[in-house]
């Protein structure tokens, strides 16, 4: 059985991370005992393809990547190219078109990473994160009034259906019910009196087929404080696009950084590929040093294994990732090491081999 992985490395960081997954799911020995084989194809779209070309991809770009088995994204955006055009050609296209409308953002204290809370413990920062993720605040729809006149306006419409709230939402209470957690749905209805109200009254609806799970229901504002006070109170959490957007990144921040937060964008059913990146962008301050942490690269590759019903790979992955952080010798800046993204790679690949080894 072989796995075909589109590879979309990337602008900036990108491909320096994406380099370090590639060689982690290439350690995995039980894989080939399996005869299981991963063929990575690169396909070299980003800001410098559009430099070059005056697109993002080509234009059949998405019928090339509906023949694999999944992306595997690195980074995309860099200074040069305005970020609502290099988002929306490539990361936010995907997403849509392959009705990847899971995104799946694991915040898990890990043991041995670093947490910005003095209260944060491995025991209570402990959350998955799904984040509505091709519609809501994202729709794309809007248009200008009187662009560039004294009154101009600009309309950004949010759009929240039925069908693309339900969904979601039901994949959430699923995943509460198979795990036995409880499911926090952050929205915003007191202000927002269409979208946050349809979202409310549509998350009570749902609920009352799952009576064995524990609901609970925040305002954004006071949830992004609970995040910081007292995380233990978030297991599952389900928000919409915007909104999951930004608690993901409060999520980063408590639990590791920046460098430790993963990513999966899954289309549920497979009618498309499903794609694995890291939440971080491409990183313009850092680039081109070796200093990016490739970490959550790597945690995104074992989402990846997961999504495949590789578990046991998957689980290897995240235990190399906690042996290394223990350990603390091999670490990127960004944890307080001297180490080289290249250097972490190496040492998470050779954790690998010795955990498969005494497995
Ligand atoms: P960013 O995530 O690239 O960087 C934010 C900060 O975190 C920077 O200081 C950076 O050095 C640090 N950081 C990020 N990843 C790191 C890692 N792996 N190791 C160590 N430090 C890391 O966010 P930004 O600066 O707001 O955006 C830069 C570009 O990336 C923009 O064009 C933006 O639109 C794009 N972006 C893309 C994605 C994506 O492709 N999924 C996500 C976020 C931002
Ligand atoms: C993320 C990123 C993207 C998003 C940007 C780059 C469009 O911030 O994956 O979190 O907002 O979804
Ligand atoms: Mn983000």
């Amino acid at each position: 059985m072989t796995y075909r992985i589109a590879v979309i490395a990337g602008d900036g960081i990108g491909p320096e991370v994406i380099a370090e997954g590639i060689k982690a799911i290439e350690a995995l020995t039980t894989l080939q005992e399996k005869g299981i084989q991963f063929e990575f194809v690169h396909l070299p779209w980003g800001c410098e393809y559009y430099l070059r070309e005056g697109r993002m991809m080509p234009e059949d770009g998405m019928d090339v990547l509906r023949e694999f088995d999944a992306i595997y994204l690195g980074a995309v955006g860099y200074p040069g190219v305005p970020d609502h055009v290099s988002l929306w050609d490539l990361l936010l296209i995907i997403r849509k078109q392959f009705d990847q409308y899971i995104n799946l953002r694991p915040i898990r204290l890990l043991n041995g990473a670093p947490t910005v809370l003095k209260e944060g413990t491995v025991d209570n920062i402990q959350m998955t994160f799904i984040r509505e993720n091709t519609e809501g605040e994202y729709a794309g729809a809007g248009e200008w009034l009187y662009r560039g006149q004294p009154q101009e306006v600009a309309l950004q419409t949010g759009v929240f259906s039925r069908h693309g709230t339900e969904r979601v939402m039901r994949y959430a209470f699923e995943l509460a019910r198979r795990e036995k957690k409880t499911l926090t749905s952050i929205s915003k209805g007191n202000a927002l009196q269409y979208s946050m109200v349809f979202w409310d009254e549509l998350f009570e609806e749902i609920a009352k087929d799952y009576p064995d799970v524990t609901t609970y229901s925040y305002l954004v504002d006071a949830a992004a404080m609970h995040m910081i006070n007292d995380p233990g109170r978030f297991e599952i959490v389900v928000t919409s696009n915007l909104f999951g957007d930004i608690m993901t990144d409060i999520g980063a921040a408590i639990a590791g950084g920046m460098g430790l937060a993963a990513g999966a964008n899954i289309n549920p059913e497979r009618a498309f590929p499903s794609m694995f990146e890291p939440v971080h962008g491409s990183a313009p301050d850092i680039a081109g040093q070796g200093k990016a942490n490739p970490l959550a690269a790597i945690w995104s590759a074992s989402q990846m294994l997961d999504h495949f019903d590789l578990t046991d790979e998957g689980a290897v992955l995240i235990q190399a990732i906690e042996h290394l952080l223990v350990e603390g010798e091999v670490l990127t800046p960004d944890l307080g090491g001297d180490g080289s993204t290249s250097e972490v790679g190496n040492r998470i690949a050779q954790l690998i081999q010795t955990i498969q080894q005494s497995n």
